[in-house]
Formats: structure tokens, sequence, C-alpha cells
């Protein structure tokens, strides 16, 4: 059994019992606008993801150029499309992407779900990471019924724990997670939000939410 909705059916706090997450998909909030990715974003993606820091920290391809551009767009097309996996651009208009995040590996009898993020290398340091996280964070757990959403992250990753910190994710006491990649082997912390957790950031924001409606949970 799983726990996201059809495409359509969605809705905030409805519990809707279907196979595959929503597609196509837009979220929107806090000056963010998550959307999908489109075949004329090849040329900003590959702008974005040759970058170094993202070299360092995430699993892309380096030097990251047209043809692992036009491979990554329809990688993400098809994961959309077949409803097992979120991976938005980030936008604050809807127009040109200055980033990603994606909600993946999920964990239907669980309810769990793993999150990432990368931000391009001009457009850093603006709060893009931690409002998209924010906002994908809170349709996981308020509209997917997710309760435990995860971030694998490198200790030695300075901006990635900011930011998770910064959305209310907690560190775990789980053991690292050993991989080797081409910098070397690496441990991967993982972080956690429990998003029916009393104090967590989702139910502060629903809480904002009532007071702002003239309701109290
Ligand atoms: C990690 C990353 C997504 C952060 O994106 P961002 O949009 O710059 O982050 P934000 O602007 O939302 O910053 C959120 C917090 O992190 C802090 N932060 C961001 N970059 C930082 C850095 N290089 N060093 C220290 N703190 C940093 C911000 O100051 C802010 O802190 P605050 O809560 O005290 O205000 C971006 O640096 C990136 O894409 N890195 C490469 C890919 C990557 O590491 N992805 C994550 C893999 S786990």
């Amino acid at each position: 059994m799983t726990y996201w909705p059809e495409p359509g059916s969605f809705g905030q706090d409805q519990v809707v019992v279907a196979r595959r997450l929503p597609f196509p998909l837009t979220l929107t909030g806090d000056g963010i606008v998550l959307r999908e990715w489109r075949p004329d974003d090849l040329d900003d993606l590959i702008d974005l993801l040759d970058d170094p820091d993202i070299a360092r920290w995430t699993p892309m391809p380096s030097p990251f150029d047209r043809e692992a551009g036009v491979a990554y767009l329809k990688r993400a097309y098809q994961g959309r499309t077949s409803g097992q996996r979120l991976q938005l651009a980030i936008t604050t208009n809807g127009g040109r992407p200055l980033g990603e995040v994606l909600l993946f590996g999920i964990d239907a009898g669980l309810k769990e779900a793993e999150l990432g993020y990368l931000v391009g290398a001009r457009h850093r340091r603006l709060g893009l990471a931690s409002r998209s996280l924010s906002l994908l964070s809170a349709y996981a757990g308020s509209t997917l019924r997710l309760s435990r959403l995860l971030l694998r992250i490198d200790p030695a990753n300075t901006a990635s724990t900011a930011v998770a910190r910064r959305c209310g994710y907690t560190l775990t006491g789980e053991p690292p997670i050993l991989q080797v990649g081409p910098h070397g082997p690496s441990s991967l912390a993982t972080w956690e939000m429990l998003t029916g957790h009393p104090g967590s950031r989702l139910d502060r924001l629903k809480n904002v939410a009532a007071r702002r409606y003239g309701r109290r949970t």
C-alpha cells in the first residue's frame, strides 16, 4: 500500500491511497516556485550543474556537459512520469531554474523518504535551498503524509548542514553511510524531520497558518 495521491486528486490534509506521486506538480510558497524540469531548461541545467561544489558533494557527473544534461533531463522525466520521485526545478517565478530539490527513495511502509537539493553557484546564500527544502518538506508531510523525512549529508559539507539545520532537521545517531566517490571515501550522516513531531518546523508552520486563519491546533 502506498500513501500518496493520484495526479490531480491531492489536497492539503487529504489522506489518499494511490500508487504514484503526482505529475505534473508545481509547489509555491515563500517566494519560491518549484516546477517540473522542461526540455528548454537544458542550457540552464548545464550552467547550474557543471560546478565544482556540485561535483564534490553530489553524485553528478563532472564535467557536466551537454550529453550529461540530456541524459539527466531524460531520467528526470522518466522518474516523474513513473511516479517514483519528485524532482523539481527551483525558481522564484516559474521561469529560469536556479537549482533543484528532490524527494526519492520512498518507503511507503515506513512512510519515509529522502530529500536532496542543490543551487547554482551564482544563486547561493539567498535562502533558495532552505526555502525550497521547507516547501517540499511541508508538502511531503501534509499532502503525501510521509512521517519521516531524511537527508544524507557529508559532515564536511557545511553549507548543506546549515540548510538542514535551518529547515528544522536534526542529526540522528544512525551509523554513517559509507560511500566511495571520485574524491575518495566519505561517510554520510543522516538527518531527519519527524513531520508530526511536536515542535517540528512543520508543526510550527501549521500553527502559524492556524493562527493566521483564526484557528488553533
Ligand atoms: C548546499 C546548497 C544547496 C546551499 O544552497 P543555498 O541556497 O546557498 O542555501 P541557503 O541560502 O538556503 O542557506 C541556508 C543556510 O545555510 C548557510 N550557508 C549556505 N552556504 C553556506 C556555506 N558555504 N558555508 C556556511 N553556511 C552556509 C546560510 O548562511 C544559511 O544560514 P542561516 O540559516 O544561518 O541563515 C548549495 O551550497 C549547493 O548547491 N552546494 C552544492 C550541492 C550540495 O552540497 N548539495 C547538498 C548535498 S547533501
